[in-house]
C-alpha cells in the first residue's frame, strides 16, 4: 500500500485472534488507525457504514500482535561452528570456555570488526527475525568488554532500530564473561563495568537494561549484585543469565533487585520461584540454547505456572549457544522441547516477552494498544507454534504502518 494511505483507518475482517495471552474465543473484525488499534469487535457487531472511509485489508486468517524477542545477542562479529564440531566430539560448552574459546572468541571477533561490518551482519539476522512477525528485539552487548567495544555494539544496536522496520531495546551486558585483561582479577572488571562502562554508556542513552550472567564460568552472586546495585541506582531495570549450567542463587537475586527476568533457568529452585513470583520477575525460557547445548535439566515449568510466574520464550540469538535467528522456531520448541503449550508458547513472544523488555503496554491485542501486528496466512493460533514454516506471514504493522504485505 502507498504510504499516503498510511494515514487512513485499515480494516481487517473474520479474523482468529490470539490477544497476547489467549486465542479469543470468536471470529473479529479489528480496525487500526492513528498507530493504534482504535476498535475491535466479533463479526456480528461490524457494522459497515462505520468504516466507510477505511482500507478493507481483507478476511481470513489469523492476527497476533507482532512477536517479540525478549533476549538476543545479535550483533558480533565471526562465528563458532569450530566450537560447534568440538561439542560434537564430547566437549561441554563450559570446558570450552574455561579453556577460553566460547564467548572469549566471539570477543576477538568483535573487537576487531567496526561498526559498519558489525551492522551488516547484525541487520541480515534481524532481517530473517523481523521476516518472520518479529516488531520488538531486545539486543545485548557483552562480546566487547572494554569501554569502547561495549559502546560500539550498544550503538550498533541502537542503529538496527533506527534503520530497519523494528523497536529495539538495548541491554548492557558487559559482565558477560571475564575478559583477558582481568584474568585474575574479576573484581576489578566488575569496578570498571560498574564505575565506566555502565555510567558512560547510560550517558550516552544507550542502555535500557542491564543484565549480568551469574554462573561458576562468569559471576558470582555478590558481583553480580554490584552490578545490580550500580544499576538500580541510575534507575536503570536489571535482568540476569542465571541457573543456566548450574544452580548459582542468580534469579533469587535478580527478584530481590524486582528484576525485569531472569533468563535460561534450567537450575531453578523452589526459593527462586518463590522469589520471582513475589517480585514479577518473568521466567525467560531459551529453547534455542537447550536444544544447541543438548541439555537434559528441563527448566521447571509446572512449579512456575503453579506459583504464577509469567514465562516468555526468547531465541537468545547468539553464535555458541543459539545460532537461530526464526523465532518462531522458538514456539515450536518451546512446545516441544521444554512442554510449553502453544498457547503458553504464544504469550511468551508477545505479552510475557513485552513485561520482560518493560514495555507492557506492547505484546497485546486490545483497543488503545500500540498497532504492532501480525496478520498470518493461517486458520488457527496453535498453528504457529505447531508447524516450522517461514513464509506465513501475509501483514506486519509497527505503530500502525504496514510493513510487509
Ligand atoms: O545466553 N550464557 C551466556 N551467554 C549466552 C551465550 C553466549 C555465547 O556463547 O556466545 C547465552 O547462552
Ligand atoms: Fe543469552
Amino acid at each position: 500500500m502507498p504510504m499516503s494511505e498510511q494515514s487512513k483507518r485499515l480494516l481487517w475482517r473474520d479474523l482468529a485472534i490470539f490477544d497476547g495471552l489467549t486465542t479469543l474465543p470468536e471470529r473479529h473484525w479489528v480496525a487500526v488507525e492513528d498507530g493504534r488499534i482504535c476498535a475491535l469487535g466479533t463479526m456480528q457487531t461490524l457494522d459497515p457504514s462505520q468504516h466507510r472511509d477505511a482500507v478493507d485489508m481483507g478476511q481470513g486468517g489469523v492476527m497476533t500482535p507482532g512477536l517479540i524477542d525478549c533476549h538476543t545477542h545479535l550483533v558480533f562479529g565471526g562465528q563458532r561452528s569450530d566450537e560447534f564440531e568440538l561439542r560434537l566430539q564430547g566437549a561441554s560448552y563450559e570446558e570450552i570456555a574455561r579453556r577460553g574459546g566460547g564467548i572469549l572468541g566471539t570477543v576477538t571477533a568483535t573487537r576487531e570488526a567496526d561498526e559498519s561490518a558489525l551492522f551488516d551482519a547484525a541487520a541480515k539476522r534481524l532481517t530473517s527475525m523481523i521476516e518472520d512477525g518479529v516488531t520488538s528485539v531486545e539486543i545485548k552487548s557483552g562480546y566487547g568488554l572494554t569501554l569502547a567495544d561495549e559502546l560500539k555494539m550498544l550503538r550498533v544496536a541502537r542503529r538496527l532500530g533506527e534503520q530497519l522496520p523494528v523497536r529495539v531495546t538495548t541491554t548492557l551486558l558487559a559482565a558477560h564473561a571475564l575478559p583477558p585483561e582481568y584474568a585474575d582479577d574479576a573484581d576489578g572488571y566488575i569496578e570498571l563495568v560498574c564505575d565506566q562502562i555502565l555510567p558512560a554508556a547510560h550517558a550516552e542513552g544507550l542502555v535500557d537494561a542491564v543484565d549480568v550472567f551469574c554462573e561458576r564460568i562468569a559471576f558470582s552472586s555478590e558481583q553480580s549484585r554490584r552490578v545490580f546495585e550500580a544499576a538500580r541506582a541510575l534507575d536503570l531495570p536489571v535482568k540476569a543469565h542465571a541457573e543456566q549450567l548450574s544452580l548459582s542463587g542468580g534469579a533469587a537475586l535478580v527478584a530481590q533487585f524486582r528484576g525485569l527476568s531472569a533468563d535460561h533457568i534450567e537450575y531453578l529452585d523452589d526459593d527462586g520461584i518463590a522469589a520471582m513470583a513475589d517480585a514479577g520477575t518473568v521466567g525467560v525460557l531459551l529453547p534455542g540454547a537447550f536444544y544447541t547445548l543438548r541439555e537434559t535439566q528441563h527448566p521447571p515449568i509446572d512449579a512456575m505456572r503453579r506459583a504464577g510466574v509469567a514465562m516468555a520464550v526468547a531465541s537468545d540469538a547468539n553464535p555458541g549457544t543459539s545460532p537461530i535467528v526464526l523465532p518462531t522456531l522458538m514456539l515450536n520448541m518451546a512446545c516441544t522441547l521444554l512442554r510449553l503449550t502453544p498457547q503458553e508458547a504464544l504469550a511468551g513472544m508477545t505479552r510475557h516477552a513485552a513485561q520482560a523488555i518493560g514495555q507492557p503496554d506492547l505484546g497485546r491485542i486490545a483497543v488503545g494498544a500500540p498497532a504492532d501486528l501480525c496478520v498470518w496466512n493461517i486458520d488457527s493460533p496453535a498453528e504457529l507454534a505447531y508447524a516450522v514454516q517461514p513464509g506465513r506471514l501475509k501483514h506486519r504493522l509497527l505503530e500502525g504502518v504496514l510493513t510487509h504485505g
